[in-house]
C-alpha cells in the first residue's frame, strides 16, 4: 500500500511539567539531565530512517507528553535540526501540542518563526474544581492567558482539548466549559470522553469503586457536545473532533484515512507499507540505542493488506468522510442490518455513521476486523 515518499511525520516528546493521574501516554516528569541526549537522538533517528525511507512531509505533528515542556532554546535546536534535514517544500501543517502552563510569548513566537502553524493546547476544563480533580498543573486564568499569547504570537489555527465525563462533573459544568471555549473562537475543538486507562492513578481509583462509569451519562454529555458545537458552527469531522470549515487536522485525518506515517521518539508508532513498528517506551533506552547507531524498535509486525484495510474501515468510519461501500462488500449483510437499525446511513457509494452509530462506533467497527459472520 506504500507508494512514494512518506508524507506524515510524528515526533514524540516524552516530558511533562507534571504527570496527570488519568493519562496513559508515554511520558515522564521533565528531567534536565536527559533532555539534550534525547534531542540529539531524535535527530539521529531521523538521519537513520532517511537512509532507507524517502520523506517529504505534508504534515508534522509534535505530540507527547508535552512538547512545550522543552525550553525555547531546546525547541529551537530540535526544530532547526529537523528543518536542516527535511524537504519541507510540500509542508502544509505543522502542529505542536502545548500545556497551558508551558506557554510563553517568546516560545510561541519562536515556534511560529520556525514554521509551526498549528497549536493544540490541553485545556480539559475551565472549572477550577475539575482542573484539580484532573490534577492539572494550570488554572483556568492561566489557560486563557496562554490562549491569548498564542494569538499574539500569530497562530491562526489553534485547537483546544476538552474532557467530559470527569468524576464529579455536572452537565451544567460541561455546558459551561463548552460555552467558554466557543466564546474564545478556536478553529478546532477536541472533546474527549474520559477513559479509565490501565496503569493510571484514575484506573486504580476506578477499580476500587471510588470512580464509576455510566454509559448513558457519557452518551448524554456526548449528545450535548454534538448539539452545542454544531450549533456554534463546528463541523464534527471525527467522533471527538470538531472544526471550522477548512480547519480539520490534516495530520490526524491522514492517520484515520490510512496513510503511511513515520514516528520518531520513544513509544512512537510508524506504519509504512505492510510493516508497523513501535519504538521502545523508555527515554533512556531509546536514547542509548540510537546513540549506539541502532534502531530503537520495541516491536515490529507485518500488517497484511487485508488487515490494513480493516483498520482503515474502522478509522474512516469515525470520520465524516465515511467509507466507500465497495470496501464493505464482504460484509454487505451486516451493513444492511446496521442501515436498517439506524446505525449507518449511506449514499450509493459511501457509508457513514449516524448519530446513533457514533455512540457505539467501536463496537460497530469490530465487525469489520474479522471475516464476515456468514463466511466463517
Ligand atoms: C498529549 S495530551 C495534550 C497536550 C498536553 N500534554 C496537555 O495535557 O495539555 C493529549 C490530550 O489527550 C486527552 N487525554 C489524555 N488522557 C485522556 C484520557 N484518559 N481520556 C480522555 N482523554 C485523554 C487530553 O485532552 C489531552 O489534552
Ligand atoms: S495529559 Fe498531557 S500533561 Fe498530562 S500527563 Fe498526559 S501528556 Fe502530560
Amino acid at each position: 500500500m506504500s507508494s512514494g515518499p512518506i508524507r506524515h511525520l510524528y515526533v514524540h516528546i516524552p516530558f511533562c511539567p507534571k504527570v496527570c493521574p488519568y493519562c496513559s501516554f508515554y511520558k515522564e516528569a521533565s528531567d534536565r539531565n536527559k533532555t539534550q541526549g534525547f534531542l540529539d537522538a531524535v535527530l539521529a533517528e531521523l538521519d537513520l530512517r532517511q537512509r532507507s525511507l524517502e520523506l517529504r512531509p505534508e504534515t508534522i505533528f509534535f505530540g507527547g507528553g508535552t512538547p512545550s515542556a522543552l525550553s525555547t532554546a531546546q525547541l529551537d535546536y530540535l526544530l532547526a535540526g529537523l528543518r536542516a534535514r527535511l524537504d519541507l517544500s510540500q509542508l502544509r501543517e505543522w502542529t505542536l501540542e502545548m500545556n497551558p502552563a508551558t506557554v510563553s510569548l517568546e516560545k510561541a513566537s519562536r515556534l511560529r518563526q520556525l514554521g509551526v502553524n498549528r497549536i493544540s493546547m490541553g485545556v480539559q476544563s475551565w472549572d477550577e474544581g475539575l482542573l484539580q480533580v484532573l490534577g492539572r498543573v494550570h488554572n483556568g486564568a492561566q489557560a486563557q492567558r496562554s490562549y491569548a499569547i498564542l494569538r499574539e504570537a500569530g497562530f491562526d489555527n489553534v485547537n483546544l482539548d476538552l474532557m467530559f465525563a470527569v468524576p464529579t462533573q455536572t452537565r451544567d459544568q460541561w455546558s459551561a466549559s463548552l460555552e467558554k471555549t466557543i466564546a474564545l473562537q478556536p478553529e478546532h475543538i477536541s472533546a474527549y470522553c474520559l477513559t479509565y486507562e490501565e496503569d493510571t492513578a484514575f484506573f486504580a481509583r476506578f477499580t476500587k469503586g471510588e470512580f464509576t462509569q455510566d454509559a448513558s451519562w457519557d452518551a448524554d454529555l456526548f449528545e450535548d457536545t454534538m448539539d452545542r458545537l454544531s450549533g456554534a458552527g463546528y463541523g464534527q469531522y471525527e467522533i471527538s473532533n470538531y472544526a471550522r470549515e477548512g480547519r480539520d487536522c490534516l495530520h490526524n485525518l491522514a492517520y484515520w484515512l490510512g496513510a503511511d506515517y513515520l514516528g520518531l521518539g520513544p513509544s512512537a508508532f510508524s506504519t509504512v507499507g505492510e510493516r508497523r513498528w513501535q519504538n521502545v517506551a523508555d527515554t533512556s533506552a531509546y536514547t542509548g540505542k540510537i546513540q549506539a547507531g541502532t534502531h530503537a524498535e520495541a516491536f515490529s509486525e507485518s500488517v497484511p493488506g487485508d488487515l490494513r484495510r480493516s483498520e482503515q474501515i474502522a478509522f474512516a468510519l469515525r470520520t465524516n468522510r465515511g467509507v466507500p461501500r465497495e470496501w464493505l462488500e464482504p460484509w454487505s449483510r451486516e451493513v444492511a442490518e446496521f442501515e436498517r437499525d439506524g446505525f449507518f446511513s449511506g449514499s450509493q457509494d459511501r457509508v457513514y455513521l449516524t448519530r446513533r452509530g457514533k455512540m457505539v462506533a467501536d463496537t460497530l467497527a469490530q465487525t469489520f476486523v474479522s471475516a464476515p459472520e456468514h463466511a466463517r
